[in-house]
């Protein structure tokens, strides 16, 4: 706005655009009124998207940009065929009575937040937090020098935007080890250990910017696979910064036992999420972006992007080959369509065309198909991945293609025939079989057996198990991004809202049964049986490099002019040294273990005025080294409520002032 112009009093501003809103509402209440000449060609065959949807997509989406609160807008329930909203009364309980246990695990990306939220379900109650990229003051992640030495080498940053958690497989089936998830703002990999719950390695892959999809290769985790969504220059150094043409969009392939990148395939478009058939062999990555524009209206010109499927196999034996070019380390592979690598009978990456900018690709549990969310189309694209070999023209592969609702964003699975889709603009979600969208015609609604309303706007949607190739059915939740009027309002940032919805084994309606406020901002979520995962209770020295400390080795040694090493132990309710001195200027190294042997009597280590606060649990030994710059007594005191006298639990550090 010019300083001349006069302020416009918000509240006429926000009744204005009421009442444009109204009546565009009201013309999409009135389907009546629209003809067929008003229907809009996608340009494929057998669809279209009527003018009421999408009027109602502009309207969902103005909505979300400038009227958030507004929930009637984005609560779905359009009253077109096939919505079912009603509560189902199947009396599906989530209720965990106090002293249960949930039968799952969920493990939820933070988002942005950097960390992961254990969530138990059905109660989703959350059991803990496992701080990945980000530093954490309740555990001391990044405090302790094996975690800051952890975070300094994958990068040094002090953030990462954590997307998708992935656990590892054998047989195809969860084996309870590790979970993989991606950094989408720094290009990384991270990898959880399952045994303490505690992230043991980060990958920063070279050559890419942003990794978006990652997941790992079925059946037995061979890779943990990741897609470079954004397009730079290979390698980007400041060459081509300004000639777009050669940026370029990778995927990756990583050692998930020594968490190095193996190879690299560049590829045309932008990627954007991968999973992978049950065999072994096929890696689909959805993509957008073929037009390789820098701009949204670029990006969005044409009707079709290219949905890419990886040869695995194929890719493995072209770097054997020696195939690549080696960019900072790693071998490079080029799976663009100009390659000659994708010109014989074996391409090492096919080119599957999709209606525009599809989001997410998720593979069926018993690996015929793969599902491509249509996004901006209304539809879900199936790739039929036994076709795949031997199909010379791509659009063979292309199994069926429903017409789902609007803004269709994930898929997933009861393991019974069926698939449920997240609609993002209807703010729903739409269960369908997956046999009758096979034989049904490309754009039919038949497949389509119920919708329920969510609030609001879906991402993710996930059921039990619904990544293996034996999904359990009962719960799905889907991870609404907007809560909106769902929760008592705590200020302008919201929480998102995951709702828990009860889908039995697919033969009942869905049932909406829980509500789940989430601190920003989730993004996936995988479910693990208790049953397989087998989470220690006390440290196992072995596990770790520090050396144990016993009473006996509770000391300060001198280990250099302006070095020592304090070495002391935590039991209730005492620090195996009551006090100690170091001289001003002295790099002070302490070795602090927790000589307890019982679950859960955790002690912490604050040193106040060195910002240094750690946990250490039952049988583990922590480290941290600081600088003891300032002369005077600081009170070493315990941070975790470990018994009746944990308030007297201190040790004192003085600091000597330096001679002279
Ligand atoms: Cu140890 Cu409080």
């Amino acid at each position: 706005m010019s300083k001349n112009e006069t302020p416009r009093d918000p509240n006429e501003v926000l009744e204005e655009y009421e009442e444009t809103l109204d009546s565009v509402l009201a013309e999409v209440e009135s389907p009546d009124e629209t003809t067929e000449d008003d229907d809009i060609s996608l340009g494929l065959p057998g669809l279209s998207l009527g003018r009421r949807d999408f009027m109602k997509a502009g309207v969902a989406a103005g909505a979300m940009g400038s009227v958030a609160g507004c929930s009637a807008l984005t609560g779905g329930g359009d009253g077109s065929a096939g919505s079912q909203s009603t509560p189902s009364g199947s009396g599906a309980s989530h209720t965990v009575e106090p002293g249960e246990h949930d039968e799952y695990y969920g493990f939820w990306s933070g988002g942005h937040s950097g960390e992961l939220r254990v969530i138990g379900i059905p109660s989703m109650r959350e059991l803990t937090r496992i701080p990945v990229f980000n530093t954490d003051c309740a555990s001391g992640y990044g405090f302790t020098d094996d975690t800051r030495e952890l975070l300094e080498e994958s990068g040094g940053y002090s953030w990462g935007d954590n997307h998708h958690p992935n656990l590892s497989e054998t047989d195809g089936d969860y084996d309870g080890e590790y979970l993989y998830v991606n950094d989408k703002a720094n290009g990384r990999i991270a990898r959880v250990n399952l045994t303490y719950f505690e992230t043991d390695a980060i990958t920063d892959v070279p050559n890419m910017q942003a990794i978006h999809g990652c997941c790992v290769l079925s059946p037995d985790t061979k890779y943990v696979l990741g897609n470079g969504e954004f397009r730079v220059p290979l390698p980007n150094d400041g060459t081509d910064a300004k000639n777009p043409d050669n940026y370029t969009s990778l995927f990756v392939a990583v050692d998930p036992e020594s968490m190095e990148t193996q190879w690299q395939v560049k590829v045309d478009g932008n990627l954007d999420i991968v999973d992978t058939g049950k065999e072994g062999r096929w890696a689909i990555s959805s993509a957008y972006n073929s037009e390789e524009a820098t701009d949204i209206q670029g990006m969005t010109k044409d009707d079709r992007d290219n949905v890419k499927a990886f040869d695995i196999p194929a890719i493995e034996q072209a770097v054997e080959n020696g195939n690549y070019e080696e960019v900072n380390g790693i071998p490079v592979v080029d799976g663009t369509q100009e390659s000659s690598l994708n010109q014989g009978d074996r391409p090492i990456v096919k080119y599957i065309p999709t209606p525009k900018s599809p989001h997410c690709v998720e593979v069926g549990p018993n690996g015929d198909y793969a599902f491509v969310a249509g996004k901006l189309s209304p539809t879900v694209t199936m790739i039929d991945l036994n076709a795949l070999a031997d199909s010379s023209d791509p659009e063979d592969v292309v199994a069926g293609r429903p017409r789902v609702g609007l803004g269709p964003l994930h898929t997933t699975f009861d393991g019974n025939g069926h698939a449920y889709t997240s609609l993002f603009i209807d703010s729903q979600a739409v269960k369908w079989d997956i046999e009758a969208a096979v034989e049904a015609e490309e754009g039919s609604e038949d497949p389509i057996i119920e919708k329920q309303d969510v609030h609001y706007n879906p991402g993710h949607i996930q059921a039990l198990e619904a990544m293996t190739t034996d999904p359990d059915g009962e719960w799905l939740v889907s991870l609404n991004k907007l809560s909106k009027d769902r929760f008592l309002p705590v200020g302008p940032i919201m929480p998102d809202n995951d709702q828990l919805i009860h889908i039995g084994q697919g033969e009942e309606e869905m049932e909406l049964v829980a509500d789940h406020p989430a601190y920003p901002e989730p993004h996936d979520c995988v479910f693990a049986h208790k049953d397989k995962i087998d989470a220690k209770k006390v440290y196992d020295k072995d596990d770790y490099e520090e050396t144990y400390i016993t009473e006996e080795d509770s000391g300060v040694e001198r280990t250099g002019d302006n070095s020592v090493h304090v070495k002391m132990t935590t039991k209730r309710s005492e620090f195996g040294l009551p006090d100690f001195t170091v001289q001003e200027g002295d790099e002070v190294k302490l070795s602090t273990t927790n000589i307890e042997g019982v679950q859960d009597i955790i002690h912490g280590v604050a040193i106040p005025e060195h910002d240094i606060n750690y946990a250490v649990a039952p049988q583990d030994t922590r480290e941290v080294t600081f600088t003891a710059d300032d002369p005077g007594v600081y009170w070493i005191y315990c941070t975790y409520f470990c018994s009746a006298l944990h308030l007297e639990m201190r040790s004192r550090m003085i600091v000597e002032p330096a001679e002279g």
